[in-house]
């Protein structure tokens, strides 16, 4: 499911004193199936584009073509659109409401009007992709889980309607380490196992070097850089000039390099890095 986002202008409160350019202008394109990652400053414009591509927010002009459909067309249904493209909010386990665990996941796959076996099935197989049993939590209050599980479960919701574009923003703000570690985890599974466009708006520029084939950067409304993790992260300075920082594992090169130790590749991973110091001991040996 190809998305083409031509010349997006969002404006809130337009015509009021205190109107806002949310975005200014942005076009580009996502291939389907691959994994976009979206940074950028706080009020830089991510969230409101993000809820422009399933259609919560109408654009002031220009186009967004999913699959050659211009989903900012006014005939277009929202339902259609959300069956196809899901969206994770910010702190999405705020909107968990239902008595049980299962009752909450079941709810989207219930209002696109699935038959029932088919939404029983679709809750288990969520569950089961974010690392989620059934059968322990399937029947407790969701109230009761700890914010990461919470978090799993208000993501499975959207996993089991079974979107063809999973979008999530900012997904591991305020976890703790290790359950920042398990939405990672899940959010890798997802796309190896639906094999589904994702879009990841996320400040940990770690996570985006690792998991991302192209990274947008935002600012001030405005798409100011778009390329491959290394292509972007190349550019330290311009980064630095908008508020955002380096992948830790080019942080840390970069610090080896005031010391001397210059290693010959652009490592984006702490795995990276790892190879490259053994191959800069491995030389100097020689
Ligand atoms: N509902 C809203 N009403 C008015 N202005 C808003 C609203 N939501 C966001 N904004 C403004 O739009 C700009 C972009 O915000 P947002 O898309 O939330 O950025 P980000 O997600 O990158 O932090 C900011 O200046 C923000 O203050
Ligand atoms: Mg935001």
């Amino acid at each position: 499911m190809p998305i083409q986002v031509k010349n997006l202008t969002h404006i809130y409160s337009e015509g009021m004193p205190y109107q806002t350019v949310a975005l200014e202008d942005i076009s580009f394109e996502i291939d389907d199936g691959s994994f976009v990652g979206i940074i950028g400053h706080t009020g830089s414009g991510k969230s409101t584009l993000i809820q422009h591509l399933n259609g919560l927010l109408k654009p002031k002009s220009g186009s967004i073509i999913v699959d050659g459909v211009d989903i900012t067309d006014p005939s277009v249904s929202l339902r259609d659109i959300r069956k196809t493209i899901g969206l994770v909010f910010q702190y999405p386990e705020y909107q968990l409401f239902e008595e049980t665990v299962e009752k909450d996941v079941a709810f989207g796959p219930q209002n696109l009007g699935l038959p029932e076996e088919v939404v029983s099935e679709r809750v288990k197989e969520a569950l089961e992709l974010v690392g989620l049993s059934y059968e322990k939590i399937g029947k407790r209050s969701p109230f009761d889980l700890s914010g990461g599980q919470k978090r799993r479960v208000a993501i499975a919701g959207v996993i089991a309607m079974k979107p063809k574009v999973l979008i999530l923003d900012e997904p591991t703000a305020g976890l703790d380490p290790k359950a920042h570690k398990d939405i990672l985890r899940l959010i890798r599974n997802v796309q190896r196992e639906e094999k589904i466009t994702i879009i990841l708006v996320s400040h940990n520029m770690g996570d985006i070097a690792a998991l991302s084939e192209k990274v947008l950067v935002m600012h001030k409304g405005r798409l100011v850089m778009e390329g491959t993790p290394r292509e972007v992260f190349s550019r330290a300075e311009q980064l630095m000039s908008i508020g955002l920082q380096l992948p830790p594992a080019l942080q840390f090169t970069e610090a080896l390099r005031q010391r001397g130790i210059e290693l010959s590749g652009m490592p984006l991973t702490i795995d990276e890095v790892e190879r490259e110091i053994a191959a800069w001991i491995g030389k100097k040996e020689i």
